[in-house]
């Protein structure tokens, strides 16, 4: 059997240390693996595979002993300059980063709705953003039956999508009321303002929702907004296909949910939609009103690689609409198990 080289960078960061709880879960033909980061994490000690693994520092020459693979989770800046390196050296790397989405050249994959597009990589191939990935796991398996006419998306997002800090603005919102016990006083004017150091969020996002996720551009959109809008396009072949969006940052820890207003050129019947969705790759419906409430929900999602889809019904103001609530686990579907599943498909 071929010796197989797996280089993981960004192996301290939140969505790193995901992608080393896949990879022990999955148990992949793969020989060895080296786990990369910054300077500061170098020498660090890091259980993985039943062994005791040193991160190395990831630099110029870190590519030249020769890998088959990489996964990289340490953000576009150092993606942008490492990435084109390894693939110079024969390595295939997947990036969970932003910065060669929309190449033309870079296949921007989620294998359950577009895994031919692996082979026409050149050595990079990207991982979509965590907000499209679930979506069109839902979508495109609509659009090959009914064919999407406009796609409104509204997000919820959850914090660990912004990394270690994101997670800590949140934690430390909630320390701080509890110390307030602001809620005794029923005083809701108050709560959530008392002041704390915020290290990633503009506003506090405790007790607060956030339609702020990365950067502004000139229309008024955030970039996570053109990010879903442009990436669904690429991922399901629809470079004119209409669609708007809202991003939106919620005090959820992990798990983005998402309601997605779809409306379709054809006609469906509502049994044969959900036979539909229930039958495609990588989808569970979770949709009941009658007995109990059911519906997916953010704590159930959380560690599973599956995207949940609920509160199916018909949009009765359009010909042919649906309304679809899709929540799925941001740091494993949405980044780190969509990565390894696409080394999977690739060994
Ligand atoms: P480090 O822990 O050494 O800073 P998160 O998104 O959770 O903050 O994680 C970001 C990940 O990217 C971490 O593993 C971080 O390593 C890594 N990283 C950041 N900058 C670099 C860099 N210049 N070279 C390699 N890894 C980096």
């Amino acid at each position: 059997m071929k010796n197989v080289r797996l280089a993981i960078v960004g192996a301290t960061g939140l969505v790193g240390r995901t992608v080393l709880k896949v990879l022990e879960e999955k148990k992949l033909p793969i020989s060895e693996y080296v786990l990369f980061a910054s300077a500061k994490s170098a020498g660090k000690k890091v259980h993985f595979m039943e062994k005791e693994y040193t991160v190395q520092e990831l630099t110029e020459t870190s590519f030249d002993s020769g890998f088959d693979f990489a996964i990289f989770s340490a953000g576009g800046s150092t993606s942008k300059k490492y990435a084109p390196i390894a693939a110079s050296k024969g390595c295939i790397v997947v990036d969970n980063s932003s910065a060669f989405r929309m190449d033309p050249e870079v296949p921007l994959v989620v294998p359950e709705v577009n895994p031919e597009e692996i082979q026409n990589n050149h050595g990079i191939i990207a991982n979509p953003n965590c907000s499209t990935i679930q979506a069109v796991v839902a979508l495109k398996p609509l659009d090959d039956k009914y064919k999407i006419k406009r796609i409104v998306y509204a997000t919820y997002q959850a914090v660990s999508g912004a990394g270690r800090n994101g997670v800590m603005d949140l934690e430390n919102g909630i320390k701080n009321y509890i110390t307030d016990k602001a809620y005794s006083n029923i005083d809701f004017s108050s709560i959530g303002k008392s002041s704390y150091e915020l290290t990633k969020f503009n506003y506090p996002i405790f007790s607060n929702c956030l339609p702020h996720i990365d950067v502004f551009l000139e229309n008024g959109y955030t970039k996570e907004e053109e990010k879903m809008i442009n990436e669904t396009r690429k991922i399901l072949k629809r470079p004119d296909l209409k669609i708007t969006a809202t991003t939106v940052r919620v005090p959820v820890f992990n798990s983005h949910s998402e309601a997605i207003n779809v409306e379709f050129e054809k006609d469906f019947e509502m049994e044969d939609l959900v036979k539909t969705l229930s039958t495609a790759p990588g989808i569970i419906i979770e949709d009941n009103f009658v007995e109990k409430p059911i519906y997916p929900l953010a704590i159930n999602a959380s560690g599973h690689d599956e995207v949940f889809v609920g509160r199916i019904r018909r949009d009765e103001s359009v010909a042919s609409g649906v309304n679809l609530w899709v929540v799925a686990d941001n740091i494993r579907k949405g980044a780190a198990s969509n990565a390894v599943q696409i080394i999977e498909k690739m060994l």
